[in-house]
């Protein structure tokens, strides 16, 4: 049987702009001045996974042990320099065919909403220029249990008053893509097949899905 699909909601880092960089050198600079350093291979390990989690891995990483006070201290000074870096973003760097997607949705009728990790998607939707083309807006400042837990996604479908089952979710994370088919939602794999491996579909980027695909998953 199939589902009439009515809504897309879409992951932000990865997907809509590419945020990753910045992550990574911010934290890389945290764990320099902490005395060690990480891989951008490990860095991938950190993609859809919150602000605290992250750290966790990455002290981890480096062998460092620090109070729950100190790691607070520390994910705040890794955010400021966050946020000076996507205080500089521009529309620029909107990913290929990502605004065109989300105004396609709008003209066919799809609501749209965001679904991400981060509590920084305000600063970085209003920087590129594009929070008017979402319904709703769900992000790390809304929920409490982390991807892979749908919570995320869930609020964002209730907000736009859909089904689960009616939504198709826009991932580049393997706990993001999970979280979506937890949630009973059709997932699209932004990346590779060979990572993504449980998305319904997987393209490299926005650019290659069109609203007709969506509809026929
Ligand atoms: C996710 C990113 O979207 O948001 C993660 O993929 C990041 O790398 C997480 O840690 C939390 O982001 P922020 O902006 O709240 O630190
Ligand atoms: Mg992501």
């Amino acid at each position: 049987m199939t589902t009439t699909i009515k809504a897309c909601i879409f992951d932000l880092d990865g997907v809509i702009v590419d945020t990753a960089v910045y992550h990574y050198k911010a934290w890389k600079r945290l764990a320099n001045e902490l005395g060690f350093d990480f891989t951008e291979h490990q860095n991938e390990q950190l993609k859809g996974v919150s602000r605290t989690r992250s750290l966790e891995l990455i002290l981890g990483w480096g062998g460092v042990t620090k109070t729950a006070e100190e790691q607070v201290e520390l994910a705040t000074r890794k955010n400021n320099w966050y946020v000076e870096m996507i205080n500089q973003m521009t529309p620029a760097e909107i990913l290929p065919g990502a605004k065109e997607f989300l105004e396609a949705c709008r003209n066919t009728g799809l609501k749209t909403a965001l679904g991400s990790a981060s509590k920084n998607s305000m600063t970085i939707l209003n920087k590129v220029g594009i929070a008017n083309l979402f319904d709703a807006i769900v992000d790390g400042n809304h929920v409490t249990t982390p991807k892979p837990d749908p919570e995320v996604f869930l609020k964002g479908a209730e907000a736009l008053g859909v089904a689960p089952a009616e939504c198709v979710v826009f991932e580049d994370a393997i706990a993001g893509v999970q979280a979506a088919k937890n949630g009973g939602m059709k997932a699209v794999g932004i990346g590779s097949p060979d990572v993504l491996t449980e998305a319904d579909l997987v393209v490299s980027g926005l650019d290659k899905v069109t609203i007709e695909t969506i509809k026929e998953l």
